[in-house]
C-alpha cells in the first residue's frame, strides 16, 4: 500500500499545497477533488510535470468514493475571506461545503487522518470530527501553526536574528482572539522576555500585527496561500513519514487549560503517523490563560450558533 493523499479543494491553497507536498514528501498518489472539474484536471496535468524532479507520483482527479484507501484527506475547500471579512463571517457558507465533503469521504471507507485548513479552521475542524465520528486524534486543523510562523518571522525581523533561532507560539483561535504565548518564547537559548527592547507595549503591538497579517496579505494580494500550504505540508509529511513533530495546531481540547468546551483550538500537539498523539498544555501566564479561555468561549459561542 503506497502513500496516498486525497485533496479536497483545488483553489489557491489546495493547488499550492499540492505543489509543496510533492516537493517535500515522497507520495505515490495524489488525488485532487474539486467541484471545478476542468480546473482540477488542468492542475493535475500541470503538477505532474514536476514529477521527473520530485519522484514518481501519480497525480489525477477523483471523486469522494476514491478516498477509501487514502492515508490523509486534506480539506482546503471553502470560500476564502474577502478584504474586511473575519474568518467567522465564512461559517454559513463553509459549514455547508464541509457537510457536502465529510460524509461522502467517510462513506468511501476512508480510515486515515483528516487535515483541515478551510476557515474558520477551528470551527471546521471541530465539525469535521463531529460529522465524521472519527477518533479526535485523526482530525487535525492547521490552526495557529500559521500564526506562529508569522510571529517567528516578525520577531526575527525586529531583533535581526535568524528566524530559525526564534521559537514562539500563537495559541487559541486562528482568528481575532488568537494570542501569543510570549511566556514560553525563546530566541536561541535566551527567553524572549529577557530582551529589554521587547517591552509590554511592543509585544502588544506584535500580537495585534500577527492577528491582522492574514487580512493585510488579502488586502494587498487578494488571498493568502504560501504560508498555510506549507503548514499543511509539514503536517501531512509528519503523518506520511510517521516522523513526530510538535506544532501549535487546531487540536482537540479535553479539559486542557481548564476549558470545559468540547472543541478544537490552537495548542501545541505532537503529530505522527497516527495523527495527534499528544495534546500539550503549555504553561501560560494568568493573562495568557484568560486569553485562552476567552478564545475558547468565542469558539463555543460560534459553534452553538451552527445547526448541522
Ligand atoms: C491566513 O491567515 C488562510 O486564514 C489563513 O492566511
Amino acid at each position: 500500500m503506497g502513500r496516498k493523499v486525497f485533496l479536497v479543494g483545488d483553489g489557491a491553497v489546495g493547488s499550492t499545497f499540492a505543489n509543496d507536498l510533492l516537493q517535500n514528501v515522497q507520495v505515490d498518489e495524489l488525488v485532487i477533488c474539486d467541484v471545478a472539474k476542468d480546473r482540477a484536471f488542468g492542475d493535475t496535468l500541470d503538477i505532474e510535470d514536476i514529477t521527473p524532479f520530485t519522484g514518481n507520483t501519480k497525480v489525477r482527479t477523483g471523486e469522494y468514493s476514491e478516498a477509501g484507501d487514502a492515508d490523509v484527506c486534506v480539506i482546503t475547500a471553502g470560500v476564502p475571506r474577502k478584504p474586511g471579512e473575519t474568518r467567522l463571517d465564512l461559517i454559513a457558507k463553509n459549514v455547508k461545503i464541509l457537510q457536502s465533503i465529510v460524509k461522502p469521504v467517510v462513506d468511501s471507507g476512508f480510515k486515515g487522518v483528516f487535515v483541515v485548513s478551510a476557515n474558520p479552521v477551528d470551527i471546521l475542524t471541530t465539525l469535521t470530527q463531529k460529522l465524521s465520528g472519527f477518533p479526535k486524534s485523526r482530525v487535525i486543523g492547521t490552526g495557529t501553526s500559521l500564526d506562529s510562523m508569522r510571529l517567528r518571522v516578525e520577531i526575527s525581523k525586529r531583533l535581526n536574528v535568524p528566524v530559525t533561532d526564534v521559537y514562539a507560539m500563537v495559541l487559541g483561535e486562528h482568528g481575532d482572539t488568537s494570542f501569543e504565548n510570549f511566556q514560553e518564547a525563546m530566541i536561541g537559548d535566551k527567553p524572549l522576555r529577557s530582551f529589554e527592547e521587547l517591552t509590554d507595549e511592543v509585544l502588544e503591538e506584535i500580537e495585534t500585527e500577527i492577528r491582522k497579517k492574514g487580512g493585510k496579505i488579502i488586502a494587498n494580494k487578494g488571498a493568502t496561500y504560501y504560508g498555510v500550504a506549507m503548514m499543511l505540508t509539514q503536517i501531512v509529511k509528519s503523518i506520511l513519514e510517521n516522523k513526530a513533530i510538535c506544532l501549535p495546531v487546531s487540536a482537540p481540547i479535553d479539559g486542557e487549560y481548564g476549558i470545559k468546551h468540547n472543541l478544537y483550538l490552537g495548542t501545541p500537539a505532537v503529530i505522527d503517523g497516527r495523527g495527534i498523539v499528544e495534546v500539550i498544555q503549555t504553561p501560560l501566564t494568568d493573562q495568557e490563560q484568560a486569553k485562552m479561555q476567552f478564545s475558547a468561549d468565542k469558539m463555543a459561542e460560534a459553534l452553538a450558533s451552527i445547526e448541522l
